[in-house]
This record gives structure tokens, sequence and C-alpha cells, in this order.
């Protein structure tokens, strides 16, 4: 029997046939009970401190799982008193193959939300990866394999910290590429960059350093990019969620559903201006558990 050991601390070695395996996409949604701006931890949160409306909050989340759960099995966990952001479960932790690489938020409001998930991702049977409290690391924030699930990019400069990349990358024992955040509107990797089912790249260029873009570029044909606009990025335009030829995203006043369709996708728009209040969109709102291929039906 095979075990993996190293950096895991899962209270029992699992052995990697157990591990759980999905034959169809599969997210986890945290209900949003709790949700609310209670500090400021990013630009978005200034000026809304417990502005969003209750009311509003929950129909649009009930409307995002609608969506996602036309397309995808849901879990669920419930939120917590004091955990205000635990409604953006995506930053939990990045999941592929069974592994859970567990978050370590920058800050302590979020920080808070950490033994919940684990304690869900550990019940549910994830092998658990842990990640050093020093070096920020903030899930499908900032980390993010592509459709393939064959390459791996990584964000920093903002929350999760470069030193982080290889420690979570060794989970799969993949590459990973680093990517330079340089605005703090575009604080996660998922707020200005998503690599697509069909091999593009949606993203705001305006995100990352030039060395970064150069990263992105290389790997990304013209035909490949599909570029957002300052406006469009600042309605979270890039934090879509994506499975096979669908895509869920907030509302971006403008084309943009347009160009994706162009492109082959089947755009499915959701109103959630009360979460862009917090700081997040649809992607944030719900963490992929199934495989990436899976996923996107490869
Ligand atoms: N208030 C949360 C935070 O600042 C919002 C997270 C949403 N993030 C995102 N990548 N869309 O951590």
């Amino acid at each position: 029997m095979s075990t993996i050991s190293s950096s895991i601390t899962s209270s029992t070695p699992r052995s990697l046939s157990s591990l759980p395996r999905f034959d169809r996409p599969t997210y986890l949604m945290c209900s949003p009970q709790w949700y609310d701006v209670d500090y400021v931890i990013n630009p978005w949160m200034a000026g809304n401190l417990h502005r969003p409306s209750r009311d509003l909050a929950f129909a649009q989340w009930k409307e995002l799982h609608t969506q996602l759960h036309r397309i995808a099995d849901v879990r669920l966990i419930h939120g917590q008193p004091g955990s205000p952001d635990m409604v953006f479960v995506g930053h939990a932790a990045l999941v592929q193959h069974g592994i859970a690489a567990l978050s370590s938020f920058a800050h302590p409001q979020r920080q808070t939300e950490e033994p919940h998930l684990r304690r869900w991702l550990e019940s549910a049977g994830f092998l658990l990866w842990e990640t050093p409290r020093e070096t920020a690391f903030e899930g499908e924030g900032d980390v993010l394999f592509d459709a393939t699930g064959d390459r791996l990019w990584a964000a920093h400069g903002v929350r999760t910290c470069l030193q982080s990349h290889r420690h979570v990358a060794d989970a799969w024992h993949t590459g990973v590429t680093s990517l330079h955040l340089v605005d703090p509107r575009f604080y996660h990797l998922d707020t200005c960059f998503a690599p697509l089912s069909g091999g593009h790249a949606l993203y705001f260029p305006g995100a990352f350093d030039k060395p970064s873009l150069a990263k992105i570029e290389a790997a990304y044909a013209p035909e490949m990019r599909i570029v957002v606009t300052e406006s469009e990025a600042a309605h979270f335009a890039c934090n879509v969620i994506n499975i096979g030829r669908d895509i869920i995203m907030g509302t971006t006043a403008s084309n943009l559903a347009t160009r994706l369709e162009m492109q082959g996708y089947n755009v499915t728009e959701v109103n959630l201006s009360e979460f862009i209040r917090g700081g997040g969109a649809a992607k944030a709102l719900a963490l992929r558990l199934s495989d990436s291929r899976v996923t996107h039906g490869l």
C-alpha cells in the first residue's frame, strides 16, 4: 500500500487509492448567513463597512448556487460567526487528485476560517498538505491549475508569498510559474487571470509586472488571449467559474459575455454586487474539488 507522509499532517496516513475521487464537476460553497464587511483588508472593502444587504447577498448567493448546481455537484459548508469572509471559500485551499493544500491566510481576520475548512476537508477524506504560517498562501485565490492540470500558475506580491509557491507545488510534484501582482485592487490571481478550458487565458494585463506578463504571453498565443479592460476587471470579470465550456460570472456591464461566446463558451451572468463590496465574485465563492480534467470533461 503506498502512503504519503512528508509534510502531510492528516491525523492518519491514507493510502492514495482511498482519496476522494469525483467523476463529475464538484464544488464546495459556504453558506452566507454570517457574510458582511466587518473590516478592511482589500481596497474594495473600504467604504463598504456593513453595507452589504443581508437579504440581497443571500438571494445572489442562492442564484449562484442554483446556476452552479445546474452543471456541477455542490457540497456545502456552514459559515461561522466571527468569520464573515468564509463565504469566499475558494481561498481555503487548492485541491487536485484528492490532495488539499490548506491555506495560511495572510490576515488574522481570515485565519479564523482555517480550522473549519481543515475539519471539512479532512472529514471528506482529502489528504491535507500543510503550508507554513510564515509564508502566506491563499488557496485558489492565488494558485490556479490550468484546465489540463498540467500547469500551475501562482501569484505573489499582495497576499500569497513567493516562498510558498514551491512548497504548494510540491504537494503534486509539479512545476510552478510565479507571477507578480502589482495593483492592490487585483490582490489575488483570480481577480485578474483565469486559464480557461478552451486553452484561452482571460486576464487583465495591468495587474502584472512586465516579466510576469511575458510569462503569460509566452504560454498563450495572441489568438488565445482574452484581454479585459480595466473597467471590466474592476467588475471582477476574471473571477469566473469555468466548467467545460460553461462560464458563470458576475455581471460586467460590457460585451465580455459576447466576446466569450464568440470563443465557444456558454456564459451565465449572475449579479454579485453585494460580494463585490467584500472584494470577491463568482470564482471566490466556490472551491473546485474535482480534478481539473474531470471539471472540464477532458
Ligand atoms: N474579503 C475577502 C478578502 O479580502 C474577499 C476575497 C475575495 N477574493 C477574490 N479573489 N475574489 O480576502
